[in-house]
C-alpha cells in the first residue's frame, strides 16, 4: 500500500492535461458487450477502476486488448454472463454489465455490488427499470440473476435519479423489441457520453442530457469507434488547487461547459477563472471568500467535488455551509481534515466550516477517492509534512495525480510503505 507525502506552502503554476473521464469510460467499456466485432476507444485513462472493468470484461469472455490509452475490445464470443463477486466488489460500477449482459445473452448473473464508504448505494432502481423492460430477477447467496427471453420496451419512471440506472437501463433499451421511455432520467456529462456512442453503434436514443429519454430498440449493434470525454472531476479537482494554492494553472483539455457550477462558485469564492474552449485557467490573487454549496445533480454543483472544495472552504475568510444531498455518508473527509485543524461541525447532511487561517501538517488516512483527492489537496496547503496513507482510493480515479502535481511545482511523492 503506497503513501503520499507532501510539503505544504508551494503555489501551484502552469498547466495540466486532463485525462479521460472515468465515469464516462467504466459505462462506454460496459456498452462494448452490446456488438460483435472490435470496437476502439481513445483517451481510456489509466486507473485502477478502468483495469478492474477489464478484467471483468476478459472473465465475461470479451477480447481486451490496450495500446496507451487506446483500448480495443471483441464481444463476439462472450459466454456464460456472470459476473463474480471477488471482481464486482472491488468496483461497484461493475453493476454496469448487468443491462448489456440481459440484452446481449437474455441473462446475467452478477453480484450485487453491495455499498462502500459513502452510502448504501442500492440498485433498487436498475431492478425495477429491468422489470419494467420484462426481465424476471431473482437476487440469491448475493447474486442478481436476470433472465428475459425478450426485453420489451417500456415507459419507465425512476422514482430517483440515478446516474448509472439511467445508464444500465439505456443500454439494455437499445436491443429491447419497441419504443423505452426513461422518466427522471440523469443528465450528467457521462450519460450524454454514453448515448453519442451507443448512436455510433447504431442505436436510435433521443433526449439523452435531458430527463426524458427515448429509446427505440434495434435487432443488434455494430462495433464503433470513439474518444472518451475529459474528466470533469478531475479537472475540477486541480482548478480548486490553484484556488487554494494562491497559484494559477491551465487545465488543459477539458470541457468548460460541464463544470459551470464549479466555475461559479469558485469565482464566487474569490478565483479568477477564464474558461476557453476546451481549456480552463484559474488563479488566485486576494482572500479566499467563503461559499456555501449543496450538491446536486449535474447541472447542479457535483457531489464528486463536494470534499475538495470543503478543503478550499477551511481556509477561507469566514463561514460556509456545506450540504450533500446525493449521498448519505460522504462526510468521511472531515474527521481527517479535523486533524489537520480545520474548523468543521456536521449535522445530518450539513457542514459548517469555518475557515482557519492555517492548517497544519499530519498522517491522515484516505477512505473514498474523493476524500483522498481532498486530503491531497489539504497537504499542498498545510504547514509542514502530511502523509496520505490508503491512495489505492486515489489510484482508482486519478492518473498519476503525483506527477501532474509535482509538475505544477507541489512538493509531493508517492512513497511504497
Ligand atoms: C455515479 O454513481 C458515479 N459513478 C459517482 O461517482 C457519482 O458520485 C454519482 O453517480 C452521483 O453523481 C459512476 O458513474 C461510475 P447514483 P451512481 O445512482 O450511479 C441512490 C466517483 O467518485 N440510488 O446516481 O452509483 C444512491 O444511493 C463516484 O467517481 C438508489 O437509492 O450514483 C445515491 O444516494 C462516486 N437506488 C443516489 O441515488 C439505486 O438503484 C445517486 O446515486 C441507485 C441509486
Amino acid at each position: 500500500m503506497d503513501k503520499m507525502i507532501i510539503n505544504g506552502g508551494r503555489r501551484l503554476v502552469g498547466e495540466v492535461e486532463i485525462s479521460g473521464a472515468k465515469n464516462a469510460a467504466l459505462p462506454i467499456l460496459a456498452a462494448g458487450l452490446l456488438a460483435r466485432g472490435w470496437s476502439t476507444l481513445h483517451n481510456v485513462p489509466a486507473l485502477g477502476d478502468i483495469a478492474s472493468i477489464k478484467q471483468l470484461l476478459t472473465s465475461l469472455g470479451v477480447q481486451v486488448e490496450s495500446q496507451g490509452s487506446t483500448v480495443r475490445l471483441n464481444a463476439e464470443g462472450i459466454g456464460k454472463g456472470e459476473a463474480p463477486y471477488d471482481l464486482v466488489r472491488k468496483m461497484r460500477a461493475s453493476i454496469l454489465v448487468l443491462g448489456p449482459l440481459l440484452a446481449r445473452l437474455q441473462r446475467a448473473k452478477v453480484s450485487l455490488p453491495g455499498g462502500c464508504a459513502i452510502g448504501a448505494r442500492p440498485i433498487n432502481l436498475h431492478l425495477a427499470g429491468l422489470e419494467r423492460l420484462g426481465a424476471h430477477i431473482d437476487l440469491r447467496h448475493g447474486y442478481v440473476e436476470a433472465t428475459a427471453p425478450r426485453l420489451k420496451g417500456a415507459d419507465i419512471y425512476f422514482d430517483g435519479i440515478t446516474v448509472t440506472g439511467t445508464e444500465n437501463l439505456m443500454m439494455a433499451a437499445t436491443l429491447a423489441e419497441g419504443r423505452t421511455v426513461l422518466r427522471n432520467a440523469a443528465r450528467e456529462p457521462e450519460v450524454v457520453a454514453l448515448a453519442e456512442v451507443l448512436q455510433a453503434m447504431g442505436a436510435c436514443i433521443d433526449g439523452a442530457g435531458t430527463s426524458v429519454m427515448t429509446i427505440d430498440g434495434v435487432a443488434e449493434l455494430q462495433a464503433t469507434e470513439a474518444t472518451i470525454i475529459p474528466d470533469r472531476i478531475e479537472a475540477g479537482t486541480f482548478m480548486v488547487a490553484a484556488a487554494l494554492t494562491g497559484g494559477d494553472i491551465r487545465v488543459k483539455r477539458c470541457n468548460p461547459e460541464h463544470l459551470a457550477a464549479v466555475i461559479d462558485k469558485l469565482r464566487q469564492a474569490g478565483a479568477t477563472v477564464e474558461a476557453g474552449a476546451s481549456e480552463v485557467r484559474v488563479s488566485r490573487a486576494g482572500d479566499i471568500l467563503p461559499v456555501d454549496i449543496q450538491t446536486q445533480v449535474y447541472p447542479g454543483f457535483p457531489t464528486d467535488m463536494q470534499a475538495q472544495f470543503m478543503v478550499l472552504m477551511s481556509v477561507a475568510r469566514g463561514q460556509s455551509i456545506i450540504s450533500e444531498t446525493i449521498f448519505e455518508n460522504r462526510f468521511i473527509h472531515v474527521s481527517e481534515l479535523q486533524r489537520m485543524g480545520a474548523d468543521i461541525k456536521v449535522t445530518g447532511e450539513t457542514a459548517v466550516v469555518r475557515g482557519v487561517a492555517t492548517l497544519s501538517g499530519a498522517p491522515v488516512m484516505a477512505s473514498d477517492l474523493r476524500a483522498s483527492a481532498s486530503l491531497i489537496l489539504a497537504g499542498l496547503v498545510a504547514e509542514g509534512t502530511t502523509e496520505v496513507n490508503r491512495v489505492y482510493h486515489l489510484d482508482r480515479g486519478y492518473a498519476a495525480i503525483e506527477r501532474k502535481m509535482s509538475l505544477l511545482g507541489a512538493e509531493i511523492q508517492r512513497v511504497a510503505v
